[in-house]
């Protein structure tokens, strides 16, 4: 496995590749790597020939008052982790060299992004669509794999792609949880051991309006929110969003919604945490 650091270094690899006849997949991360990053390295290595992992914590995607300083890292670690699972290629660029100081372009999508993590975090997408835009331009890849986990993300992304052209197929990989039911997340490292027992009443609730929403349609589906509400806020948690909203369009669900989307994200101590279930209605 290589670590390449330089975005000309980075462009001139996957060119060869490319011209090799190569199938290149990326996984675009912030690092502090976990199983649900390793598992989409997993279904990277099986779709294609060359996998990259992008490491970069990107600094447009979070606001002047936000973790940007204090986000995990462990880059060691972290290749260490890649290596095992077959990638290739770690890309790690320096921030000044991904961002020019005097920058004046940003991708903006501007329907998906308004809603759930968007409301609470506007500059979040914006950040995001540039940097994988710029990393897709950087790695050249056939394919992009992202997690469920961050189900708004996937779906700006594969609407990006779409809108834009880009020649990439996106993968869009299950969400990984903990035994105990805690979607993985870097930011769990913040949680202590108190919080972190009161943070699994986030995929209890969930899992819990799940069963009711499959047995019950979505007639009422105001109660199985309050039901998510009541449950995080007994249990400590300040809640940003409980949202249950079409997962195609992330608009409100109507009688011919097929799938919902079921998404909350709330803080415990100093970790926001989000967590989402897909319920299929009416099968
Ligand atoms: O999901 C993440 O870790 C980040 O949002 C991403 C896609 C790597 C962009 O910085």
């Amino acid at each position: 496995m290589k670590i390449i650091n330089k975005i000309a270094e980075m462009q001139q690899y996957s060119t060869l590749q490319r011209c090799e006849g190569k199938k290149i997949a990326v996984v675009p991360t912030m690092g502090f790597l976990h199983e649900g990053h390793l598992s989409l390295i997993d279904c990277a290595r099986k779709e294609a020939d060359i996998v990259i992992v992008t490491n970069f914590v990107n600094p447009t995607q979070f606001a002047p008052h936000e973790d940007l300083d204090t986000y995990p890292r462990n880059f060691e670690e972290d290749c260490k982790l890649c290596k095992e699972r077959g990638t290739d290629i770690v890309f790690a660029p320096e921030a000044d060299d991904m961002y020019c100081a005097d920058r004046t372009t940003w991708v903006i999508e501007e329907k998906l992004s308004k809603h759930l993590c968007g409301l609470s975090r506007p500059v979040f997408f914006r950040g995001i669509c540039t940097v994988v835009t710029k990393l897709f331009n950087i790695t050249l890849p056939d394919i992009a794999v992202f997690g469920q986990k961050d189900a708004q993300q996937a779906l700006i992304i594969t609407r990006m792609v779409r809108d834009l052209n880009f020649p990439i197929e996106i993968i869009v990989a299950p969400l990984v949880r903990e035994k105990d039911g805690l979607a993985m997340s870097s930011r769990n490292r913040y949680l202590n051991e108190g919080e972190r027992h009161r943070g699994l009443v986030i995929s209890r609730s969930l899992f819990r309006a799940e069963k009711m929403l499959v047995q019950n349609g979505i007639g009422r589906l105001g109660e199985v929110l309050s039901m998510i509400v009541d449950n995080i806020s007994e249990a400590g948690g300040k809640i940003d969003y409980v949202e249950a909203l079409d997962a195609a369009t992330l608009e409100e669900p109507d009688e011919n919604v097929k799938t919902l989307l079921l998404a909350c994200a709330a803080d415990f101590g100093k970790a926001r945490l989000i967590d989402n279930v897909l319920v299929k209605i009416g099968e």
